[in-house]
């Protein structure tokens, strides 16, 4: 089976970090070309940075990372460090990365990437929706070469910053309108499959058995990030992130069907939903693979037999 040309799209947060870990763990199956970073749950700064320190510590330091865009595209920057602590991986006690983030923006990387590159590329989207929106909207050329999109955001049910709205779409809603209505193959990995990934004690033991500094560094994170979340949400701490790269690995741990999805961008208490049109009521053609059901178990077996691979470190 031939790898997949994959780019990550990310703000570590201490599940995308995961996410990160989970596909530097599948080499032979992804042929990743980089990392890029975008503001979400914590600044540029730190969610770059904190890109690069899990590269080091998943043993991938040639994996390139990209500085993307500081700020969403319309909306006041809204950030998570009531969740994410303020380092945006707090629980995990990283050195300072080994070498620094490459030159290029990453919108310049994702269109030159996405123009030149010989396969189709895969864009796996674990924040906001700024960068991927910006390359889009710079050259739509771009979509030509786009394998699919899978991106972590919104909800078919109620929201997680809002009542109506889930963080990466809520962050940047008129990038996601962008990203929604390109036409690109997507799949849309909501709140109502993440909140089925709860890191549960169990779960959790069973990483820490692993015995190695991944392990260790990713139950530090999500014991932090459980307590978060249990404060917030009354959920343990749930992988929202590694879904992505867990379906690109497992689709069938996953069900979900086609439908209509649309961004809500006007001023309101709706601002930032995916409006999931579940029944077909708007008569418009589905833009949206959405998952609805996980094999939770599965994936939990999965994430912690790839973490297992990673190099066992200091
Ligand atoms: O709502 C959950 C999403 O927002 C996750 O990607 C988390 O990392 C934050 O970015
Ligand atoms: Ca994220």
């Amino acid at each position: 089976m031939s790898r997949r040309p994959l780019i990550v799209d990310c703000d570590p947060g201490q599940d995308d970090a995961v996410a990160l870990l989970l596909a530097f763990a599948a080499p032979e199956e992804f042929d990743l070309l980089g990392i890029t970073a975008v503001a979400g749950n914590v600044p540029l700064a730190l969610t770059e940075s904190n890109a690069r320190r899990i590269r080091d510590l998943g043993g991938r330091p040639e994996v390139p990372v990209y500085a993307g865009c500081p700020r969403p595209m319309v909306r006041e920057p809204v950030t998570a460090e009531r969740i994410h602590g303020a380092t945006g991986i707090d629980g995990a006690d990283l050195p300072e990365p080994v070498r620094p983030a490459e030159a290029a923006h990453a919108v310049d990387f994702l269109v030159e990437t996405l123009l030149s590159a010989p396969e189709p590329v895969t864009l796996a989207t674990l924040g906001p929706l700024t960068n991927v929106a910006l390359a889009i909207v710079k050259n739509p050329a771009v979509l030509a070469n786009l394998h699919e999109i899978v991106a972590m955001g919104g909800a078919i049910g109620t929201g997680n910053v809002t009542a109506s709205a889930e963080f990466n779409i809520f962050a940047d809603p008129h990038a996601a309108h962008v990203v929604f209505e390109a036409g690109a193959p997507l799949t849309m990995i909501g709140l109502d499959v993440t909140h089925q990934a709860i890191a549960t004690p169990p779960r959790l033991e069973a990483i820490r058995a692993l015995g190695t500094a991944p392990a260790a560094a990713v139950c530090g994170m999500l014991d932090l990030y459980g307590a978060k979340n249990m404060a917030a949400y009354h959920h343990g701490a749930p992988l929202h992130d590694p879904c992505v790269i867990a379906w690109l690995l497992q689709p069938d741990l996953f069900e979900g069907r086609e439908m209509r999805v649309d961004i809500d961008i006007a001023d309101g208490p709706c601002f930032g939903r995916t409006v999931c049109d579940v029944r077909g009521r708007s008569g418009r053609p589905a833009n949206a693979r959405v998952l609805e059901r996980l094999d939770a178990d599965g994936f939990f077996a999965l994430l912690t037999e790839r973490l297992a691979r990673l190099p066992a470190g200091a």
